[in-house]
């Protein structure tokens, strides 16, 4: 008989030891170590809960959701945003994430959410059916950016990047709102919440968030994230369609610099970018180039950035050489409240919600 509780810290070991039953991706299958803290990764989130559910005194599945309100639609929503959905494999197809995502819904009505929202990997077809089943829609294609750090990037003359102050908080946060302000699922930031914000973030402090400084005032903002701070990736295998990318990039390896790309059994070394904001695209195009030469001296190889296509973020990103990964926005109403445009508008995807 299959119990749904809350997690405690008590649960952290079996936690750990579940995750690294469970691989993640699709083309690229990576095995997850969340150890030491398994819980780290709902920390950034400031009103989480993560679900395990037990069978006979064994926790064989778990997942998470974090409640905040964002804007949708120009109205402010209460929504809850479900991660880490991960089922032994022994025990899938008995109906144990369906257990999972009730005691999610049941929860959330009594919060009084209006809507639920998550995204899945392309080609997570399990994932997709399960979510399509229990009553949600595709909404939107977004994408995962994943910028490779492999040589030093060269700076223009004017670049004026430092760490970002305590001082510059309600530009930083002013910038930011201005930028994200139309698109669905933004909160919009207040100075305290960006302080906050830092705090909560294991890997994440003032170190990590640049500024970009003209005449005018700041101009661009981007941190990064250490997410190898809240747990490791190591590529277990790739799939054909990779396999063939990775094998020309080899081949063109021998007569120009390319990425380095981990095999199997090597950690794959990420950071996660966040707070990227701008005025103007040549102070974030500088700003994302010093974020590269940052990970290249840390042997970080990949940057991520979660985004809207039609964003002007992904045009600025794209310059720069990367891998793709499609993210499919699902959603769920629970309220009265209707959405009829959500896939017309842009949409924020934040960091922590990868
Ligand atoms: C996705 C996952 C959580 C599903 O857990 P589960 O307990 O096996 O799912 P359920 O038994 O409750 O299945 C519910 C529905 O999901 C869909 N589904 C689940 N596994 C499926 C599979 N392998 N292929 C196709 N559809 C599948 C089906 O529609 C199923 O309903 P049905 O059995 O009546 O056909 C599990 O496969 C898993 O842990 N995957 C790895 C981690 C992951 O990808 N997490 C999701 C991140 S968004």
């Amino acid at each position: 008989m299959i119990e749904i509780r809350r997690a405690t810290e008590g649960d952290n070991r079996a936690l750990i030891e579940l995750q690294t039953r469970c691989p993640q991706g699709t083309s690229l299958i990576l095995n997850v170590d969340s150890s030491p803290d398994f819980f780290a990764r709902s920390k950034p989130f400031k009103d989480w809960t993560v679900l395990v559910a037990v069978d006979d005194g064994r926790i064989v599945g778990s997942a998470g959701y974090a409640i905040s309100d964002v804007l949708v639609e120009g109205r402010l929503v209460k929504t809850a945003y479900e991660y880490g959905f991960m089922v032994d494999p022994q025990e899938r197809r008995k109906g144990i994430a369906v257990k999972l995502q009730e005691c999610i819904e049941q929860n959330a009505v009594e919060r009084n959410v209006d809507l639920l929202y998550l995204n899945i990997i392309e080609d997570n077809v399990p994932s997709a059916n399960l979510f399509s089943k229990m009553g949600f829609e595709k909404v939107k294609e977004c994408t995962t950016l994943s910028l490779m750090a492999y040589k030093k990037q060269r700076l223009t003359k004017e670049a004026n990047i430092r760490s970002a102050e305590k001082s510059d908080f309600t530009e930083i946060a002013e910038m930011i709102n201005e930028m994200y302000r139309n698109y669905n699922f933004f909160n919009p930031f207040k100075t305290e919440d960006l302080l906050d914000y830092l705090d909560r973030m294991p890997g994440f402090n003032l170190h990590n968030l640049f500024v970009f400084q003209d005449n005018q005032g700041i101009s661009a903002c981007l941190g990064y994230w250490d997410y190898t701070k809240v747990r490791k990736y190591i590529v277990e295998r790739f799939n054909w369609r990779l396999r063939a990318q990775l094998f020309l990039m080899r081949i063109a390896g021998l007569f120009t610099e390319m990425p380095q790309i981990p095999k199997p059994g090597e950690p794959l070394l990420s950071y996660n970018l966040t707070a990227l904001a701008f005025k103007q695209t040549e102070s974030i195009a500088d700003l994302v180039k010093h974020v590269v030469n940052v990970a290249l001296e840390n042997r970080i190889t990949l940057l991520h950035v979660p985004t809207d296509m039609e964003s002007p973020v992904a045009k600025v990103l794209s310059q720069f050489r990367h891998a793709k990964v499609g993210l499919q926005f699902f959603v769920k109403s629970l309220s009265e409240k209707r959405f009829s445009r959500l896939g017309e508008n842009k949409l924020y995807i934040d960091i922590t919600e990868m």
